[in-house]
């Protein structure tokens, strides 16, 4: 559901939002990112991950048509990134830049009412209503900006984004520098966004943001990493392990753990731990119970070992020759 009803897209729906093929741009000789490609679905909240300087603000700035690409090409909305569809993109996607850029002695509604007007938006003070509506600011509608926190100067940053009920959304960093609870309100105005069904372009260096509100991530470090879901990152760069507890060291663990359904090794990881390869735990995790309950083992725990998507991005950026260059 969009939040305002309007024309229907003159693209077919199932165009993807984003399509990126090879996109490169260079500042003279500088290279700010290169041969990225990547595809977001409609609805989808996808996460840019990478550390500072790896390019992820000039990708934003460049999909919201703000810079020109050097080479390669990308649709987005449904329209071929060109200048000749500039105007079109931009009133299909809205970009809410690092840093806010609010008229601080200015009110909240004074601010949006002067970008509803840039903007062009039809029906400003509905929409303003709405958006005021959409991040729980309409108490706070008639404070200057200059006299609000940082959190909320971001809520009036994502209510002017969505003036214009963009289909794209692009956050650059929306958390950064905010407090865990402000933070927290952030993260759920994007929750609330994704069921309506804006498409949302996440860059954040914030890993556990990411695993929590995005559908798939992409890791960029200058070129693209890799991309996918946060599971199946996990999976593709860490084997599966299951860690088994018990009150006392196992006098003869060989018996217990060779040659189990499920288990290809294993090794002794503490006094009294042992860490077992088991690509599918559901195999392994039932005959390592059995087999500890027939040896009359004392168990604390059996547990399958869970990477986070933190463990993915370091194992990934640590491989990577530039980051240290940064
Ligand atoms: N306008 C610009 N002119 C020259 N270099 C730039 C410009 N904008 C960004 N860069 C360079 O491009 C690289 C990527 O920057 P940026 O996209 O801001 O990274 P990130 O947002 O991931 O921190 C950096 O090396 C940065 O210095
Ligand atoms: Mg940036």
């Amino acid at each position: 559901m969009r939040l305002w009803s309007g024309a229907p897209p003159a693209e077919p729906v199932s165009a993807p939002a984003l399509s990126v093929h090879h996109l490169s741009k260079h500042f003279g000789g500088r290279v700010a990112f290169e041969d990225v490609s990547f595809e977001v679905g409609r609805g989808e909240v996808f996460g840019f991950l990478g550390p500072n300087g790896a390019g992820k603000t000039t990708t934003v700035r460049t999909l919201g048509t703000l810079l020109a690409p050097t080479s390669g090409s990308a649709t987005v909305a449904g329209f071929e990134l060109r200048p000749a569809n500039g105007v079109e993109i931009r009133r299909r996607i809205a970009i809410m830049p690092e840093s806010p850029g609010l008229y601080l002695r200015l009110s909240v509604r004074e601010n949006l009412e002067c970008f509803a007007d840039l903007y062009e938006v039809p029906d400003p003070r509905g929409r303003i209503d709405g958006v005021l509506r959409a991040v729980n600011m309409t108490e706070r509608a008639g404070d200057a900006c200059g006299t609000l926190s940082k959190g909320l100067r971001q809520r009036v940053a994502l209510a002017r984004a969505l003036l214009g009920d963009p289909e794209v959304l692009f956050l650059d960093e929306p958390t950064a520098g905010l407090d865990p609870v402000a933070t927290r309100e952030v993260h759920e105005l994007i929750v609330g966004l994704r069921e309506r069904g804006v498409t949302i372009f996440l860059t954040t260096h914030r890993l556990e943001e990411a695993e929590r509100l995005c559908d798939r991530v992409a890791i960029l470090n200058t070129t693209l990493r890799t991309i996918g879901r946060p599971d199946e990152l996990r999976e593709r760069l860490f084997s599966r392990t299951l860690t088994v507890r018990t009150l006392a060291p196992l006098p003869d663990p060989e018996r217990v753990f060779d040659g189990l359904p499920g288990v290809t090794s294993w090794h002794i990881d503490g006094p009294a731990a042992y860490e077992l390869a088991a690509p599918d735990p559901t195999i392994a995790a039932p005959a390592v119970t059995r087999a500890l309950v027939a040896t009359g083992a004392d168990v604390l725990s059996i547990g399958e070992d869970r990477h986070s998507l933190e463990d993915v991005y370091l194992k990934l950026i640590d491989e990577d020759p530039e980051a240290g260059r940064r």
